[in-house]
């Protein structure tokens, strides 16, 4: 987590007074990759990266806040019809208009934020930005009244309409509802979920971010969950969740090739996801990391949305002898998510590191995995 006490300085140094410090982290997703907009079911923890912002009412009807890593600040009105241009801060913006929806009479505010998950990592930087103003929000203005999965929704409202990304709800639900040492089976159906423990023995989950950033916002991410909605509409049921493999080919003739292998994959990750949470209750983690890897091929096959430096992760993490390995998140670059035994661990990392780096020029990140709590006041 980044340093509070800096944050605090900032603020202090800024509008000359204190602020409350709120965090929300980013996420992990074991799997369930794309079938969170489906109505399927998708397997995230919170992690310890998180975005923590300082905040503090003004007294008047303007929005002042102040991005750390970024060195740029923004001011807004309440009631500004339009919002700031830059997309960083439109996610501020989008909650606080969303929050006025839902019925917090949010009022003119000071902030300074920073944060530690890396951008474009697939790690969810955006939803825990989202979380963090909407949590922190919702307690100085609403007296904590709406509760966290209603938060979540407004993240995600926040997505859909103020930065044109038409996400599921994995990512603000994760960040809203962590919890620390626990992966968490959400149903995005039905929005009930369990938490489920995550203690591996003789296993690690680790992350390598390839530093390849392509952003979601524009096309290709509202192309993918277009092409699952088309094909629903034909097969006639409202998410590919209700749709069977016998209904999926009885509608072949009359998809494209480019819908078809899209709505296949889906299917096939909503019974690898089944598969996954069976293996986990008889503590069967060659299971759960063969399944990684289909995920991976369908993701980069059928999906596509892997890229040429993420298959070269996956491919090494393989050759490697990992358990489980796929690119983790919307994809288009990012990280991939990787089951290492414990004896295996040093020496993955070590070849992994060297060989990315003579065959791109690029040093990849490693992030160990911890996973920690939700959205909360620091
Ligand atoms: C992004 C979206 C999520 C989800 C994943 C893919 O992270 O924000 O809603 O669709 O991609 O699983």
């Amino acid at each position: 987590m980044i340093d509070t006490v800096l944050l605090h300085s900032e603020f202090q140094k800024r509008f000359g007074r204190e602020g409350v410090a709120f965090a929300a982290p980013g996420r992990i997703n074991l799997i369930g990759e794309h079938t969170d907009y489906n109505g399927g079911f998708v397997f995230p923890g919170a992690v310890e990266q998180s975005i923590t912002a300082v905040v503090s009412p003004n007294g008047s009807d303007k929005v002042n806040v102040y991005a750390v890593d970024l060195g740029q600040e923004c001011s807004f009105r309440i009631g500004d019809q339009q919002g700031p241009e830059s997309v960083h801060f439109r996610y501020v913006y989008g909650v606080v208009r969303e929050l006025i929806a839902a019925g917090v009479e949010v009022r003119g505010f000071d902030a300074v934020y920073g944060g530690d998950i890396p951008l474009g990592a697939g790690m969810s930087s955006s939803a825990a930005l989202e979380c963090c103003f909407a949590y922190a929000l919702n307690d100085l203005f609403g007296g904590g009244r709406l509760d966290r999965m209603t938060l979540a929704r407004i993240g995600q409202a926040t997505e859909h309409k103020y930065v044109g990304v038409m996400c599921g709800i994995m990512d603000q639900f994760a960040s809203m509802h962590g919890r620390r040492g626990s992966l968490m089976r959400l149903d995005c159906r039905s929005g009930e979920y369990e938490y489920y423990p995550w203690n591996p023995e003789g296993y690690k989950l680790v992350l390598v971010n390839s530093r390849v950033k392509h952003e979601l916002v524009g096309s290709p991410y509202n192309d993918r969950r277009r092409s699952c909605e088309r094909v629903a509409q034909l097969v006639g049921v409202e998410t590919l969740r209700d749709c069977s493999w016998q209904q999926l080919e009885s509608v072949k003739g009359s998809l494209s090739d480019e819908d078809y292998r899209r709505a296949r994959y889906v299917l096939g990750e909503k019974d690898r996801v089944l598969t996954v949470c069976d293996a986990l209750q008889k503590g069967d983690y060659e299971t759960v990391g063969q399944q990684m890897y289909l995920t991976h091929k369908g993701l980069a096959e059928d999906y596509e949305v892997s890229c040429e430096e993420i298959d070269f992760l996956v491919d090494e993490a393989r050759r490697l002898g990992v358990t489980g390995s796929r690119i983790m998140g919307g994809g288009f670059g990012g990280c991939t998510i990787n089951l290492v035994k414990e004896s295996l661990f040093d020496g993955f990392v070590a070849s992994v590191r060297q060989s990315f780096k003579s065959r791109f020029g690029i040093d990849c990140q490693i992030v160990p995995v911890v996973i920690g709590d939700g959205a909360r006041r620091v």
